[in-house]
């Protein structure tokens, strides 16, 4: 008999991206949308279009770009915001409207102020109004686990009755354990009469580190969809991560009888792009995705390894799209050979980026020994993730001096967009705060750095690093990124992307200055 299907919904470019310190470009979103189609996620949630119009040209390109997964938006149970996500939409090969309203006490007496009724009246109109966009309508009472169960089990019903195709549980804020969550989601299998009528999703937040468990106990009553992200990404301490979930499923395939669609050689690619372009590490021995997951270091272990692998791991790092052998690429390597690896990790880039990608690949290799594939995924990102609306400074030059018991100096050139030069100089306490300071008497935007990290993303002495930093200006706060061998370029770089975003303010409020709540 064939094993029963869960559907994958990936809120990574919603839930995640809401998180504070996540914001994505248009361009970021796109190319994780591409990655989370290759992985083969059955929906992928691509943004909340009210909610700023980055929101929703991010949606609506997506919509018209990726192809595979359905694509859906998120909307309040409000008129405005669904047709903003029917509109949002319409390029989309299949489309999904997901309506969310709050259901809890709670949130009913201070945040709503309705009663029962017409909160109920409230969702049923909603979906009622979205079906006339979209046959594909998704309908979460938010707070479900705090939820009187009897009147959740009523707004369940009446929501299937008007029209929604999915009803999503939400533990919204992450309240729940595995064995009241999954009797919550058997009990409404039990009490709603239409229930057939639609898939039971869930989607757990993880504020107490149960997320997934909670996930996997709602999907062992019955639930067949599950909201999660990349990494666990999402609001305060995240979702359940996809790829516990998904490598659960797989692994205990004896215990669940579930399999999911995931082409899971793809998660670690995923995984690092999505770390990569939010500036979220991945802790080391983070389940599936982390450094260490795959790594043995005891001696007894290793022991065992070495006679049997199956004595200290349950899964094979080949499935997740870690490479056991490694293919040495270095400056000898012809195109051919980079075109091949770059196929591997599972990009496609056009002729003209896998040509640049090439001439900086033939640049490191002349710097560094060896070229890994984190080196080459990092030329990739660059390549394919700068957004070349946002490039109002390039660094030139930088050049600084320090001595011990003397005041760190810098100098830095930078040219701006009409191709002029700027130079000036900079003190401070040490210095990368020196050169930070020349920076900002060129851009005339002095900004406060609040983070300041700088990690090794590929192997060696000469490993290329990664710098992040996180600087405000005024009320705004920007990550900034830059890589490079040298890190003390690296940070210019990261510093100056950081501004660039500032110049050319990306991120707005909401359209209509309504009173977007964050769900
Ligand atoms: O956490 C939550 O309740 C949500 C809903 C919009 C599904 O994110
Ligand atoms: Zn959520």
């Amino acid at each position: 008999m064939q094993p029963e299907r869960l559907i994958i919904f990936d809120t990574t470019l919603r839930d995640g991206e809401q998180c504070p310190g996540a914001s994505l470009n248009k361009k970021e979103k796109l190319e994780i949308a591409r990655q989370l189609a290759l992985l083969n996620v059955d929906v992928i949630e691509a943004g909340f279009p009210i909610a700023s119009p980055g929101d929703f040209e991010s949606v609506e390109l997506i919509a018209k770009e990726v192809r595979g997964p359905i694509i859906a938006g998120l909307a309040r149970a409000l008129p405005k915001d669904i047709e903003a996500a029917a509109r949002s939409l319409e390029k989309a090969e299949n489309a999904r409207i997901h309506i969310f309203l709050s259901t809890s006490k709670t949130h009913r007496d201070f945040k709503l102020q309705k009663d029962k009724g017409e909160v109920i009246k409230m969702a049923v109109d909603a979906i009622k109004f979205g079906r006339k966009f979209c046959d594909d309508i998704e309908f979460s009472p938010e707070d479900a686990s705090r939820t009187e169960p009897e009147f959740l089990a009523e707004v369940v019903e009446a929501v299937i009755d008007a029209g929604a195709t999915t009803v999503n549980i939400p533990d919204t804020v992450g309240y729940s354990v595995p064995d009241q969550f999954g009797k919550l989601i058997a009990s409404l299998k039990t009490n709603v009469p239409n229930i057939d009528k639609a898939i039971i999703s869930v989607h757990c937040h993880n504020d107490l580190g149960m997320a997934v468990a909670n996930s996997l106990a709602a999907v062992k009553a019955g639930a067949r969809q599950v909201e999660c992200t990349i990494n666990g990404i999402g609001e305060r301490a995240g979702n359940a991560a996809m790829e516990e979930i998904v490598m659960a499923l797989r692994t205990r395939r004896d215990f669940f009888g579930l399999e999911s669609e995931i082409d899971t050689k793809h998660i670690m690619a995923c995984s690092r792009l999505v770390s990569s372009l939010t500036g979220f590490f991945v802790q080391r021995n983070k389940a599936i995705v982390g450094k260490n997951a795959f790594a043995h270091e005891s001696g007894v272990h290793q022991d065992g390894f070495l006679k049997k692998k199956d004595t200290y791991e349950i899964m094979n790092p080949c499935d997740v799209g870690l490479d056991a052998s490694e293919l040495v690429l270095g400056k000898h390597s012809g195109r051919n050979a980079l075109s091949d690896r770059v196929t591997k990790l599972g990009y496609k880039l056009s002729q003209e980026e896998l040509d640049q990608v090439f001439t900086d690949f033939k640049a490191l290799a002349d710097e560094k020994k060896e070229v890994f594939d984190e080196d080459i995924v990092l030329l990739i990102q660059k390549e394919t993730t700068v957004d070349e609306a946002l490039n109002t400074y390039h660094l030139v030059k930088v050049k600084m001096a320090f001595e011990s018991g003397t005041t760190p100096t810098a100098a830095v050139t930078l040219t701006s967009r009409d191709g002029q030069q700027h130079s000036a100089e900079g003190t401070g306490d040490g210095p990368i705060d020196a050169i930070y300071n020349a920076i900002d008497n060129i851009t005339g935007q002095p900004c406060r750095l609040l983070e300041y990290q700088v990690m090794s993303r590929t192997k060696g002495k000469d490993a290329q690093g990664e710098v992040t930093v996180r600087v405000q200006h005024e009320n705004r706060v920007l990550l900034g990124k830059g890589i490079g061998v040298n890190t003390v370029e690296a940070s210019a770089h990261a510093y100056i992307n950081a501004v660039n975003k500032l110049l050319v303010n990306t991120k707005s409020g909401p359209v209509d200055g309504g009173d977007i709540q964050g769900p």
